[in-house]
């Protein structure tokens, strides 16, 4: 699905040029449920940026199904991002003065869905992931774990293929975190991919791969044991 070949990607920054990933290759499958683990810096957020179809490589290639991510034009990656990739973020990113249903239906209002439409998706995705008695608060008025189980609705709005998650649990409470693991897992045996980066060893072990990555060097390590 995703192959990395000999991808450098360099920040130039006063003067100062930081390779945050260097010279790293990877190849991911369909059907993968990935845990990206490594020290603060060491390019992990970079790594998802690249695959996101947010940022490009200074060097080497990105390919989706075969197709080199950045030599689209920004239309079709724009287009392939809304079609295919979901995203979750460690701080939510919720629209703060939208209610949660609000929230969920902004990217079915971007996808031209009727007003009627998004309003049904929405609450249903919002009962999934266990917020019906939730629909018309604000962001401020729930839980950390439930604005991140809003977020992870929004992100399923879409039906995308691909979840590209960032520390989903860094901000959670141990029963949050379960129920957005859960969510992933069920995501994940949907037949769908998650790409998630943590520091969290209970997250990193609902996932079947484990990659490291160290100095912006991906070391690949199969976690046989881990399939949850
Ligand atoms: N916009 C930027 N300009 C300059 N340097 C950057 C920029 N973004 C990241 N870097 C540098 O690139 C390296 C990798 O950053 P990245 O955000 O990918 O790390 P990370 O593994 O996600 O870290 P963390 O676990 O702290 O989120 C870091 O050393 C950082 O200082
Ligand atoms: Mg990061």
């Amino acid at each position: 699905m995703f192959q990395l070949n000999n991808v450098t990607k360099a920040y130039e920054c006063r003067g100062q040029t930081v390779n945050a990933l260097n010279k790293t290759s990877l190849s991911i499958g369909d059907n993968e449920f990935i845990a990206v683990v490594g020290p603060s810096g060491s390019g992990k957020t970079t790594m998802l940026s690249l695959l996101g179809g947010m940022m490009a490589p200074t060097s080497g290639e990105v390919l989706f199904h075969g197709e080199s991510l950045y030599d689209m034009s920004l239309v079709e990656r724009t287009k392939l991002r809304l079609r295919s990739l979901g995203f979750v973020f460690q701080s939510f990113n919720l629209v703060s003065w939208l209610s949660a249903i609000e929230n969920v239906q902004v990217p079915l209002s971007l996808a031209g869905e009727s007003a009627s439409a998004q309003q049904e998706r929405a609450s249903e995705l919002l009962s999934r992931v266990g917020l019906s008695d939730r629909l018309n608060h604000l962001p401020s008025e729930l839980s950390q774990g439930q604005q991140q189980r809003v977020a992870l609705a929004r992100t399923l709005a879409n039906d995308p293929r691909i979840i590209l998650a960032d520390e989903p649990t860094g901000n959670l409470d141990p029963e949050s975190r379960e129920q957005v693991m859960n969510l992933l897992s069920e995501f994940h045996s949907e037949g769908r991919s998650v790409v998630m980066v943590t520091h969290d060893q209970f997250a990193a072990q609902h996932a079947h791969r484990s990659l490291s990555l160290v100095d912006g060097t991906i070391v690949d390590t199969p976690l046989a044991t881990n399939a949850a």
